[in-house]
């Protein structure tokens, strides 16, 4: 019986240390298969995904204003030489034990442990390689013509799933499933009016209503992006 009881003992105990060591490997292991900052990063897909909605990044091309500007937040670090795998160990800290709000975010928490497992050490890695770098940019959009590239950097993505853009946000609707029964005048009106009629099931959640000021042109170009050019859309 001791003899069982030790050796179990004695299990539990190299199980934690070789808990421990991965642990500790994975602080400063680079385990993400895809750190590209393109559109098929996964540590960018999730960002956009689970923490766009709440953060503003220039390489992801988000636009959540809940939470810290994270380019702000570790700019600085940055220029004082912080490295990559610093920057990725805080990224971590702050998602596993979110901090409480601070003064400038009143009743806004961030939530605990939003990704687990291999998603976390992919968008840890994502955040670290890109908040703060000084010139980073959004990456050049997959999709035909400018008005993709304009989906890109309005940071459409960060809230819709749309094919062609490669976009995988789900915050608001699926656009492959709703903009087929859309007129062009309907998606005009839901970029530059988001609050005149809210998508069924999204009735209490908010598309920013800055997309007004985008230039006609660009408008309509990115309308041409989502409906196809010179098409008056489906559904009437
Ligand atoms: C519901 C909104 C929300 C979501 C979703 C969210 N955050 Fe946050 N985040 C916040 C708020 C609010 C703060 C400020 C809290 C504080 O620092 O006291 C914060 C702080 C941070 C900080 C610290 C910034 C600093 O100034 O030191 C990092 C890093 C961060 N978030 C990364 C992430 C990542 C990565 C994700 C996705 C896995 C994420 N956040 C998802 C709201 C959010
Ligand atoms: C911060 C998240 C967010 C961003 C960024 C965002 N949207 Fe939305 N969008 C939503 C939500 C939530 C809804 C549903 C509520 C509503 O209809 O206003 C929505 C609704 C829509 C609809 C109407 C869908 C329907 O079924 O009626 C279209 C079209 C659309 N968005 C396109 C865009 C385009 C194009 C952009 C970029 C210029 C964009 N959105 C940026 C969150 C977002």
């Amino acid at each position: 019986m001791t003899r069982t009881r030790t050796a179990a003992k004695l299990s539990t105990l190299l199980v934690s240390i070789g808990l421990l060591s991965a642990l500790v490997a994975g602080c400063g292991a680079d385990t993400s298969a895809d750190i590209s900052g393109g559109f098929q990063d996964r540590g960018r897909q999730l960002f956009n995904a689970k923490c766009g909605t709440c953060h503003v990044m220039e390489q992801a091309a988000s636009q959540g204003v809940q939470g810290p500007n994270l380019d702000t937040a570790f700019a600085a670090a940055r220029e004082a030489g912080m490295d990559e795998d610093t920057i990725k160990g805080i990224v971590r800290y702050q998602i596993e034990h979110p901090r409480p709000s601070v003064q400038g975010y009143p009743g806004i928490s961030m939530p605990a442990d939003i990704v687990t497992g291999n998603d976390l050490q992919d968008v840890a890695a994502y955040v670290a390689r890109y908040a703060g770098v000084p010139g980073v940019k959004p990456p050049v959009a997959p999709g035909e013509g400018q008005g993709a590239q304009i989906y890109a950097d309005q940071g459409c993505g960060s809230c819709h799933t749309f094919a062609a853009a490669q976009s995988a946000g789900v915050l608001g609707p699926d656009l492959d499933e709703v903009l087929p029964g859309m007129s062009r005048a309907k998606v005009e009106e839901a970029i530059v009016d988001p609050n005149a009629t809210k998508a069924k099931g999204y009735e209490n959640a908010v598309m920013p209503d800055r997309y007004s000021s985008l230039p006609p042109q660009e408008l309509e170009q990115l309308i041409d992006f989502l409906v196809g050019p010179g098409s008056s859309g489906n559904g009437g």
